[in-house]
């Protein structure tokens, strides 16, 4: 139990410094000519790998057998959204200077932004619905189903991050299988009646 609370506050300060960076290279003028659009491009990112961290929580607990994992799974999610958020409000700072009736005409005239937009609601039911009053409240197989939600989050993600890429491929593509494989083995390990001891990626 005081490993797991450990754990939690190793992962806590973790996930918190790359904000710190971030303030740290704005504040000292080391973002290049434009530093909100460093700063959207920043915690883009930061969001995409604290959404796929959240979505190999499973698999990395049933492949390695570490079940402790679990309980970062909500702080991680939140980290997601947090940064999302953020993301969102550089996005609107910058790109829009808070014409909210402009937000909505770019989510409909460009594709990357309706799919970055789709990511970040999905999110959305989740971080409200992530206290455990909620999950009493919910449900825990309503809870559930709620919030497989997180799976359609970073496809849109993905998706997001592949069409607003204009040359350089490569790392949307190492995403986009990174989350095929995740996804795959959430699939595998529910359809596949695994046999024990015989599997590659073995049940519990
Ligand atoms: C789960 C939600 C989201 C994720 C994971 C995400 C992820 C990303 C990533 C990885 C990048 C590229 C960073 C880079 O170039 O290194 C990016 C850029 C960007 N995103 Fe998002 N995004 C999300 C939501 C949104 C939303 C809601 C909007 C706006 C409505 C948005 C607007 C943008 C813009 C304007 C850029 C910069 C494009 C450019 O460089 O020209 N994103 N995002």
């Amino acid at each position: 139990m005081a490993d797991v609370r450990f754990l939690k506050v190793v992962v806590f300060v973790n996930s918190l410094i790359p904000l710190v960076l971030l303030l740290w290279d704005l504040y000292h003028k080391r973002v290049g000519p434009n530093p909100l659009q460093f700063a959207t491009t920043t915690t883009g990112m930061l969001t995409l790998i604290f959404l796929s961290l959240t979505v190999a929580i499973t698999p990395l607990r049933k492949i390695f057998g570490i079940n402790s994992l679990v309980k970062l799974r909500r702080m991680l999610g939140l980290f997601a959204f947090f940064y999302g958020t953020l993301h969102l409000l550089t996005y609107i700072w910058f790109d829009r200077s808070f014409n909210f009736n402009s937000v909505v005409t770019d989510v409909v005239k460009r594709p990357f932004i309706l799919a970055g937009m789709a990511a970040f609601l999905l999110m959305a039911p989740l971080a409200i619905t992530s206290t455990n009053k909620m999950v009493k409240r919910l449900g825990g197989k309503r809870w559930a189903r709620l919030h497989r939600l997180v799976y359609l989050s970073v496809i849109a993600a993905v998706v997001h991050f592949w069409m607003l890429v204009k040359s350089d491929t490569r790392l949307p593509l190492t995403f986009a299988f990174i989350v095929l494989f995740l996804l795959g083995y959430r699939l595998l390990i529910r359809y596949m009646p695994a046999e024990p001891n015989t599997s590659l990626f073995p049940r519990e």
